[in-house]
């Protein structure tokens, strides 16, 4: 694999095929904080630890490829609300964020400036209405509740992955109030559309649908304008 996220105006985004049916190599393993093995430990179901210890070799094997060094030489420190970054060896301006669903994990790495990656499976939601009422500005929720029943699942989901990038672009948690920003739903156009009724903050931002597998909804938003994205397949497999 060439060693990605180079080039400043373009993020790289991986979408990488976890497998639920066993855990990463055991050298693999070895190369993972102390964290990451207990977080891991807590996992109720074999599924769910072998998805979660794949993602996370993936995404320090992606980091250690961009930055030139040996994955188990990655520290992460993390920020007040929960967003990891490099803590070391010199992070040599690299970001990236991280996000996974079912049997897919989401990584971006990104070197002219912060990135927010969501990916999520999509699931049936009965309660749509209750959830776009508590997580949804009054726009996003007017235009939602708009559409036919048959469409409005697909773009619950293309609302909350943009809610959600974007918020992670910030690092910021769900206290920063997911009302007081709106995104579009449309497919062929994602954008933020204002901040506290700022439309200004909101032309300063980019964000961009990452192509997913059927039943998948993904996507990075950045405060930059970088000018493209490029989309890499990995399966973690293939890393033992
Ligand atoms: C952590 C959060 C950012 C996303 O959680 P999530 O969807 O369950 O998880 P994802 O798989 O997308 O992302 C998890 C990863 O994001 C990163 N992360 C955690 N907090 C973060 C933050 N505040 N900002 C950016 N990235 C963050 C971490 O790398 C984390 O992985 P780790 O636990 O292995 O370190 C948080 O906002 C949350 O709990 N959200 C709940 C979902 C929600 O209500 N979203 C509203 C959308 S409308």
């Amino acid at each position: 694999m060439s060693r990605a996220a180079g080039d400043a105006t373009v993020v790289d985004v991986w979408r990488v095929a976890l497998d639920a049916t066993r855990p990463p190599s055991a050298a693999a393993l070895a190369s993972l904080e102390p964290w990451e093995h207990e977080r891991a430990a807590k996992f109720a179901t074999d599924t769910l630890r072998h998805r979660w210890l794949g993602a996370h070799v993936a995404l320090r094997h992606l980091l250690a490829d961009a930055l030139g060094v040996a994955p188990a030489t990655i520290t992460y420190g993390k920020g007040p609300q929960g967003k990891r970054f490099i803590a070391a060896p010199a992070a040599q301006g690299l970001e990236f964020n991280f996000s996974d669903s079912g049997d897919l994990a989401l990584v971006a790495l990104a070197r002219g400036g912060p990135i927010g990656a969501d990916i999520e499976a999509r699931r049936a939601q009965p309660d749509l209405a209750a959830v776009a009422e508590s997580h949804f500005s009054v726009e996003e929720r007017q235009a939602l509740l708009a559409l036919d029943s048959a469409e409005q699942l697909a773009a619950f989901y293309r609302l909350w992955t943009r809610k959600e990038a974007y918020l992670k672009a910030l690092g910021a948690g769900l206290g920063y109030g997911l009302g007081r920003f709106a995104v579009t739903m449309d497919a062929e156009d994602a954008r933020l559309v204002h901040v506290d009724g700022d439309h200004r903050v909101a032309a300063s931002w980019r964000i961009a649908v990452v192509a997913a597998p059927e039943g998948y909804e993904a996507c990075v938003a950045a405060p930059w304008p970088f000018a493209a994205i490029r989309v890499h397949d990995l399966d973690v497999r293939r890393l033992d």
